[in-house]
């Protein structure tokens, strides 16, 4: 076991130099100082300021222009965000992240899917590194803090060790990746569950299209990827990263309320999500009678309200379901539904209770489609996913690194799921938080402060600092 002081004295020297290096030249020192220096025959760095370790260089102001920067590319207007997986706009937001990879020196690669990887070899290459990211996609008129923190803030994070002199022992690698988001293809974390080797998914990838019946691999290619058809090859190994940490806003209010600046995740939610369709007979909205009716859109309604009643019914306020899709056919104010989709999203830190709303979803939905003689052509679990649990070395590397940076934290869950939930499948894992406005997101009302986000950058690059050098 390495003592508390073994560390702490290697940092309190790296944040010595952290918080002078920014403004000046290569050497990270101010050359007025290293005259006075050479002058008075003794260091003056330590009046600079009382307290280095709540003076980390983040630049906050360059962070702020990435963020709006990278907002542009949207397919929405501003102040929304719309982001989706190989879009144009999805080409050029990762184009620039590569771009920024590029200016802090990491050496940038991707996987066949888009998966993107920008490394800092460490003292010691051979080593499993250490890595960090989010993502960057966005579903339709959401923000701009929403994954894309933990990319850039990852990045400034480099940036700010490296502007400090420090030297990591392990590898650091950034991540960004491909469509947490399940916008386009239904699925979520399409990148990390294929890193975590889940060949499930990899099949359900091989026949898979968007709405507009373009398929996977198609869209994958037109945006450049050209290897995709061979998506075991973006599989990774256990072992292959000896931690991961996500930053990442909280997408929940409890942080702000409580005027805690940083969160410290212990534990992901399970998310489950079900695609559902029935099928009538459609007909004319005025001429066919009541009795007659065999309403697909109805059926769609009384699923949607059944999904509720069953949350409720769990009795958790830990347990939640969500309606987001929900599409009639033909789509016609005279014409009765013919056929109506939906799509289900419920999740719970408690995975069994999460399954038995799922089960009860699917009693409901065989239920009314008996009632009302419409048929269930489909009823679809696109993913049912376990929790995951946080590893608690890095809990305890975010906890001091909050510590020593003065900055108040949380233990806490997260609701969201994020790629966390499946890089904990080959490495240990865990995730900082910082606050948002009143806990906005998936909504253009999303809003981190240059505050929050520099102390979660903070935060971010000490732990990384620890953690690459145990
Ligand atoms: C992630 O975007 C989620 O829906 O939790
Ligand atoms: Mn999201
Ligand atoms: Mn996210």
């Amino acid at each position: 076991m390495i003592s508390r002081f073994s560390i702490a004295l290697p940092f309190c020297f790296i944040l010595c130099l952290i918080h002078v290096s920014s403004a000046y030249e290569d050497d990270g020192k101010d050359p007025t100082i290293k005259t006075m220096e050479a002058f008075s025959g003794y260091p003056i760095h330590e009046h600079v300021s009382p307290d280095p370790l709540s003076s980390l260089s983040v630049d906050t102001q360059g962070l702020q222009k990435q963020f709006d920067e990278l907002a542009s590319f949207s397919d929405s207007p501003a102040p929304s965000v719309t982001r989706i997986l190989y879009s144009e706009n999805d080409v050029l937001g990762r184009r620039y992240i590569k771009n920024l990879m590029s200016l802090s020196g990491l050496s940038v690669r991707e996987d066949a899917i888009g998966n993107i990887f920008g490394r800092w070899n460490g003292d010691e290459p051979e080593l499993a590194a250490v890595s960090t990211g989010s993502h960057t996609d966005a579903i339709p008129y959401s923000g701009k803090y929403d994954g894309v923190l933990g990319v850039l803030g990852a990045i400034e994070a480099i940036n700010v060790l490296k502007r400090s002199g420090f030297k990591p022992k392990r590898p650091l690698e950034v991540i960004m990746f491909t469509s947490e988001e399940p916008t386009r293809f239904g699925i979520s974390c399409l990148g990390s569950r294929l890193m975590a080797g889940i060949k499930e998914h990899a099949e359900l990838l091989k026949n898979t299209v968007d709405n507009q019946n373009i398929s996977f691999f198609d869209a994958a290619k037109a945006a450049g990827y050209s290897n995709v058809e061979n998506l075991s090859s973006a599989f990774l190994n256990k072992g292959s990263y000896s931690a991961f940490v996500e930053l990442h806003i909280e997408q929940g209010p409890i942080l702000e309320e409580e005027a805690i600046p940083i969160g410290v995740v212990t534990a992901i939610a399970a998310p489950a999500s079900i695609k559902v369709d029935f099928e009538g007979n459609g007909g004319h909205a005025g001429a066919a009678l009541m009795p007659t009716r065999n309403d697909a859109g109805l059926a769609a309604a009384e699923l949607a309200l059944a999904v509720e009643k069953h949350v409720l019914d769990s009795g958790s306020i830990d347990t939640v379901g969500t309606v987001g899709i929900l599409d009639l056919h033909p789509g016609a104010i005279n014409s009765i539904p013919s056929k109506s989709h939906l799509e289900i999203d419920t999740r719970d830190i408690d995975e069994k209770r999460r399954n038995t709303v799922v089960e009860k979803i699917h009693q409901s939905a065989l239920s009314i489609s008996n009632k009302r003689r419409v048929m269930l052509s489909q009823f679809k679990i696109i993913n049912q996913d376990p929790p995951a649990s946080s590893e608690e070395f890095i809990i305890k590397a975010a906890e001091s690194s909050a510590r020593e940076l003065n900055l108040p934290y949380k233990k806490m869950i997260s609701r969201a799921y994020h790629d966390s939930l499946f890089m904990a499948r080959i490495s240990p894992m865990a995730m900082i938080f910082v606050p948002c406005y009143k806990g906005y997101s998936h909504k253009p009302e999303e809003y981190a402060s240059p505050e929050a986000i520099t102390d979660g950058v903070k935060v971010l690059a000490l732990t990384l600092a620890k953690l690459s050098t145990q």
